[in-house]
């Protein structure tokens, strides 16, 4: 379905019944992220290509972390959803931590998956206006090319010919103004340490052993932080470790399916 905010007609896919499950995909990627999370049961997945990315139109301004939050808020609000889990890979756990500092009371659980709570460093913020500005002249392929070795393990990458290419297309999906606009969100963002500490609702955080561009180490990190939370670690996975071995996050992810559930019915 089509839903409308900020200049943008959102694409949004829902399937299954349950638990709402608010999925939001990083960088630059779309939808498709969670083709292997859809069959999770006990959950309604709702998954929107973020502005600019998959089949959704940019925003008619430029945003920030926040006004990616308020899309997914509304995705919500169109569906009549109270409450949901809000599950977030990379720039989707900034947008799931910025939607947990600013609607708290929509959160019943949190999942964050290979992010971090980290603003960027001056030097990250540099590289992202480098990024930017060399996409504006030449597009996107640059980057795709080399964030895919990032995205997935060296076996995939020498392996799994499929797998690669489902990432590569993903990828190049994205169009050149909505990378460039979320890249400067991106750079824009705020240490979400704080929304972290004060969230006491059931959450995950998740993370390839390998991944190269939010480590482990940023993983223990999150989860120290967060009052009630499970981390799991997926053995040989890298940034999308998700999409490279489902059965090992869908286990973990079930499990807080099943806490949230309880708080829900309690
Ligand atoms: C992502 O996967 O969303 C990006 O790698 C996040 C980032 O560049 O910080």
């Amino acid at each position: 379905m089509r839903i409308a905010f900020g200049g943008s007609q959102m694409n949004v896919r829902i399937s299954g019944a349950g638990v709402p499950v608010l999925w939001i995909h990083g960088f630059p990627l779309s939808s498709e992220l969670f083709t292997n999370q859809m069959s999770i049961e006990g959950a309604r997945h709702v998954v929107p290509d973020l502005p600019g990315f998959g089949e959704s139109d940019p925003f008619s301004a430029e945003p920030t972390i926040d006004l990616f939050a308020e899309a997914v808020v509304a995705v919500a609000d169109a569906l009549d959803l109270h409450q949901a889990i809000f599950a977030g890979v990379s720039m989707g756990g900034y947008i799931a931590m910025s939607i947990a500092r600013h609607f708290p009371e929509r959160v019943a659980g949190l999942a964050l998956i290979d992010t971090r709570e980290t603003a960027d460093t001056e030097e990250g913020k540099k590289t992202r206006f480098e990024q930017a500005s060399r996409i504006r002249a030449e597009g996107l392929t640059f980057l795709v090319e080399a964030m895919l070795p990032k995205m997935l393990s060296p076996a995939a990458m020498a392996n799994d010919r499929e797998l690669v290419d489902f990432t590569r297309s993903m990828m190049l999906t994205t169009s050149s103004s909505g990378a460039i606009s979320a890249l400067h969100a991106m750079a824009g963002r705020i240490d979400s340490a704080e929304t972290l500490a004060r969230l006491n609702v059931p959450s995950l955080v998740a993370v390839g052993s390998d991944d190269p561009i939010t480590p482990r180490g940023d993983a223990e990190r999150m989860s120290a932080l967060l009052r009630d939370c499970e981390l799991l670690i997926i053995d040989g996975g890298a940034h999308l470790a998700l999409l490279e071995k489902p059965a090992e996050f869908n286990e973990g992810f079930t499990r807080l399916l099943e806490r949230v559930a309880e708080q829900m019915n309690a």
